[in-house]
């Protein structure tokens, strides 16, 4: 714990850079969003439904996306994080969106082929690899972004060029000052949540502290629930800690009634709610009651409420804390934020069974 006041020494855990990653964030966000207002698309006619193939990091940035298109999308906008192109997606009038990072992911890039063979609208997202060649040589549209980091470093550039698409396409109102108003209160929250400010009034740090040995478990509703999926995926990914995410108001119906076994376990859970002045009164309301009714079991709780009045400003304030709090964590854990070389090792003995 006492690291998180000790900046200057991260840089000797953090071997790659992560901190400037997430310091970088809104900065990407915006300048994602730019470029992909700037990217050429062919003049597709009737567009009925959009399919977006994506996993991991690459997929997060589409949950966010389909989370805020909710209440304002006249079209179906659904996240596909499997191999093969659901049947819905063969009808006319599908656009299917190939998203990963590397281009090398198999299950994108299985979606992508079956997409091409059914004549499919496509659009493929990519820095390069087996992805950005399919695509030329299919002459399928391509959005080839440059991003030497991890994946999920990526996620303003997984979001904003998908925000820019749907912008082009004109399916939501010209979102640009959401956006920017987004970009503005993560800059304001980072002076908060960031690096040099110390723990005892920093509560990403605060919060860090509290998750040390304990099972995280982040629950959010309406545009938070995927924030609570990227909290859930950075604590893993960064920090090296078995965490998980639940959403409202599903969590009500189930997970509620799993806290009296293991019972020596349980304690050591810690429950994150997020909440937003954008949640639905009665998510909030569930929040509340919720976590009374896991405190009383002896369940830990604390709550996260992202600043701002908008779907986008909560969504990207809230995202960025769990970032950071992410981050304090693998610093305290002392472990190096990039590598995940569980990952890693898995997609090798995949790609070696052929
Ligand atoms: O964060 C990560 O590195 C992973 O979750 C990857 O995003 C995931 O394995 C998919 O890879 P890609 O984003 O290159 O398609």
């Amino acid at each position: 714990m006492q690291i998180l006041d000790h900046p200057e020494e991260y840089s000797k855990i953090d071997l790659q850079g992560m901190r400037a990653e997430i310091e970088g964030l809104p900065t990407q966000l915006q300048a994602a969003y730019q470029f992909g207002l700037s990217q050429p698309l062919p003049a597709w006619k009737d567009i009925r439904q959009i399919l977006i193939a994506g996993m991991g990091g690459s997929a997060i940035g589409a949950d966010l996306l389909i989370a805020w298109l909710e209440g304002i999308c006249p079209i179906p906008v659904i996240l596909h994080r499997d191999y093969a192109l659901p049947a819905w997606a063969h009808q006319p009038g599908t656009l299917v969106i190939c998203s990963s990072h590397s281009g090398n992911t198999e299950e994108v890039l299985s979606v992508f082929e079956q997409a091409r063979q059914a004549r499919a609208n496509l659009l493929a997202i990519t820095t390069g690899g087996k992805l950005a060649q399919s695509a030329r040589d299919a002459g399928v549209p391509l959005w080839r972004f440059v991003h030497a980091g991890q994946p999920r470093a990526a996620v303003g550039w997984s979001f904003g060029l998908l925000l820019a698409l749907v912008t082009h396409l004109g399916l939501v109102p010209d979102p640009q000052v959401e956006l920017l108003n987004a970009v503005a209160n993560m800059r304001y929250q980072q002076e908060i949540i960031g690096c040099e400010s110390p723990v005892a009034a920093n509560p990403a740090k605060r919060l860090a502290g509290q998750l040390v040995d304990r099972w995280p478990l982040v629950i959010g509703a309406g545009v938070l629930a995927p924030v609570a999926r990227r909290w859930k995926g950075q604590l893993s990914e960064l920090a090296k800690c078995w965490a998980q995410f639940d959403v409202l108001p599903e969590a009500d119906h189930n997970t509620v009634a799993g806290v009296i076994y293991p019972q020596d376990q349980l304690s050591r859970t810690m429950v994150v709610f997020l909440e937003s002045s954008t949640d639905h009164p009665r998510n909030h309301l569930r929040a509340e009651v919720t976590r009374k009714v896991l405190m009383l079991e002896g369940l830990g709780t604390d709550t996260y409420t992202a600043p701002g009045n908008s779907a986008l400003v909560n969504q990207w304030t809230a995202l960025h804390f769990g970032d950071y709090l992410a981050y304090y964590l693998a610093m305290i854990y002392g472990v190096d934020p990039t590598p995940v070389d569980a990952s890693e090792s898995l997609k090798a003995e995949l790609s070696q069974r052929g």
